[in-house]
């Protein structure tokens, strides 16, 4: 089915000046962006969006992170979006990841690892209302 999920480039990405060469694997791969904007993240906004691992040991850091320049935040639309996005993205660490991933090619670390991606529906209906209202979603 036709589905849409929520695509972060995360600060290290955008430093390396790499969106350009993302969006690319993302158009590629057949995924539309229906919607985009660039936002450096508050604190709160990022801890907001990561509410789920606010327990984890790496919650700090992953907000410290997140918020340490601007991020590009993208909806992805096209045909099972969600794991064609995760395919794309290889796996979280990217000392796991598949070559030609991009957090292969893009990412340092697992904090430092590139883009996020939604896990699922319902996390994907979830983060895409996070950022953006339904008046800034596109569909082609
Ligand atoms: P992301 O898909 O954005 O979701 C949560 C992020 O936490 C994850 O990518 C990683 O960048 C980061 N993270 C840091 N340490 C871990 C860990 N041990 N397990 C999972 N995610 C981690």
């Amino acid at each position: 089915a036709t589905e849409r999920t929520l695509s972060i480039i995360k600060p290290d990405a955008v430093a390396k000046n790499a969106i350009g060469e993302i969006y690319s694997r993302f158009e590629k791969a057949g995924l539309k962006i229906v919607a985009a904007k660039m936002q450096q993240l508050s604190r709160e906004k990022a801890e907001g969006f990561y509410a789920e691992h606010k327990e984890r040991p790496f919650f700090g850091d992953l907000v410290g992170f997140m918020t340490s320049g601007p991020v590009m935040v993208q909806v992805l639309e096209g045909e099972g979006a969600i794991a064609k996005n995760r395919e794309l993205m290889g796996a979280t660490n990217p000392k796991e990841a598949e070559p030609g991933t991009i957090r292969a090619d893009f990412a340092e670390s697992i904090d430092a690892n590139a883009v996020h991606g939604s896990d699922a529906p319902a996390s994907a209906e979830r983060e895409i209302a996070y950022f953006f209202g339904n008046d800034e979603l596109c569909p082609r």
